[in-house]
């Protein structure tokens, strides 16, 4: 039998990592280690802080370890308990952080064409157990803001967002980071700007973040323990590299966005796959999202995905299965029966593809060449 060679000779991922400025970053890195302080709210730390605060115009940043820890400290620090309301599809971080607090995760719908949490959905999920909302900006897509506010005020909810996708991405005129009572970023390897791993909670509110900043630092404040908190402090080569990376944000944008056109023009007439068109206006492109029409395309996503992995085309299939379907969900008293026919069929059509620094408009149209024979040969096959 003779082997199958990969039409690319190296491995093109998702999330593949953007590295910024190296020579900036090294001496940074020579800086810190010169000063021999290496955590603890140090200097790199806050410059990282003050620079997302003026990027993203909020009032107050508190960097954290990651957005997942980021998240347990905004749920704990906005009093939330019983239960909250949440899309199922997202990356499991966002539940972990509910459950992690002993909050029961009400698993919500999304609406098919913007991959977010479904309003009216919400609203009928409410019960007088809720306490508030978490919503998730999906691939940077901005929620709707406006409605779950609505929610939020009307029912006396709290509001939060999982931005972990949407740094750099604006709607009505303002950067996401500026709704609810707070919003997380994540600056994971993964993300287009990282701090290899990271996240910020950011808040306009003096209070929450007086709050978060105290639970993210073992409930220390001015030197007594008044909280029960955790270590979720940002360490300063982190610091260093976030702010290093945070420096390119807008190279790495032109970078996506070029791409994303790239696989525009690419996939354009390609029966049964539709890239998914942002709603959001100012946006960072991080994540080329395709939706798989099995019947069309004369193939499903997964055997699509198989067929992209052999050729070293590194496809994912976010997020799959929804979290309702997770095994520690799954148990939960409701779960197995509630039905998200939006977010299951999402969740059996969609992949993503490679994008950022790593990949340019030429492998793009590699790509785009290989879905096209691979999606014309299957109709051909049918
Ligand atoms: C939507 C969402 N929320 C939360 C997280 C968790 O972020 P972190 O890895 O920084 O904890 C991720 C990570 O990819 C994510 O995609």
């Amino acid at each position: 039998m003779t082997r199958h060679t990969p039409h690319f000779s190296r491995q093109l991922h998702v999330g593949c990592p953007n590295i910024g400025n190296r020579e900036q970053l090294l001496a940074r890195i020579e800086d810190i280690l010169d000063r021999r302080w290496l955590t603890n709210h140090g200097p790199y730390v806050q410059a990282f802080e003050e620079r997302l605060c003026s990027y993203l115009g909020v009032k107050h940043c508190i960097a954290v370890c990651n957005a997942t820890v980021g998240l347990e400290i905004a749920v704990r620090g906005l009093g939330l308990g019983g239960e909250v309301i949440v899309p199922s599809f997202t990356f499991p971080a966002t539940a972990h952080a509910l459950a992690w607090q002993g909050i029961t995760p009400m698993f919500c719908d999304v609406d098919p064409e913007t991959h977010n949490i479904d309003p009216e959905q919400v609203e009928r999920l409410i019960s007088p157990r809720t306490t508030g909302i978490l919503g998730v900006h999906v691939w940077g897509n901005a929620c709707d803001t406006e409605s779950l506010a609505d929610i939020a005020a009307r029912k006396g909810l709290r509001l939060l967002y999982d931005a972990a996708h949407a740094l750099g991405c604006g709607h009505g005129g303002q950067m996401i980071g500026n709704f609810g009572d707070a919003e997380v970023f994540s600056f994971h390897a993964t993300k287009f700007v990282n701090s290899g791993e990271g996240g910020a909670i950011v808040t306009n509110d003096d209070e929450l973040a007086d709050t978060f900043r105290r639970l993210r630092s073992f409930g220390i404040e001015n030197g007594d323990v008044v909280d029960v908190g955790v270590n979720g402090k940002m360490n300063e080569l982190s610091g260093a590299m976030g702010l290093t990376s945070l420096e390119s944000c807008a190279a790495f944008i032109d970078r996506n966005r070029s791409n994303y056109l790239a696989y525009q023009s690419a996939l354009a007439g390609v029966p049964g796959l539709r890239l998914f068109t942002p709603r959001t206006t100012v946006h960072n492109f991080q994540y080329v999202v395709v939706e798989v029409d099995h019947r069309q395309a004369g193939l499903s996503r997964d055997h699509l995905v198989d067929l992209l992995h052999a050729e070293n085309v590194l496809a994912k299939k976010y997020f799959s299965p929804g979290c309702h379907r997770m095994e520690p969900y799954q148990r939960l008293s409701g779960v197995a029966s509630r039905s998200l026919p939006h977010t299951e069929n999402l969740c059996g059509r969609l992949l993503q593809l490679p994008t950022g620094s790593a990949i340019d408009a030429d492998d793009v149209r590699q790509i785009g060449d290989l879905l096209r024979g691979m999606t014309a040969k299957m109709r051909r096959a049918a």
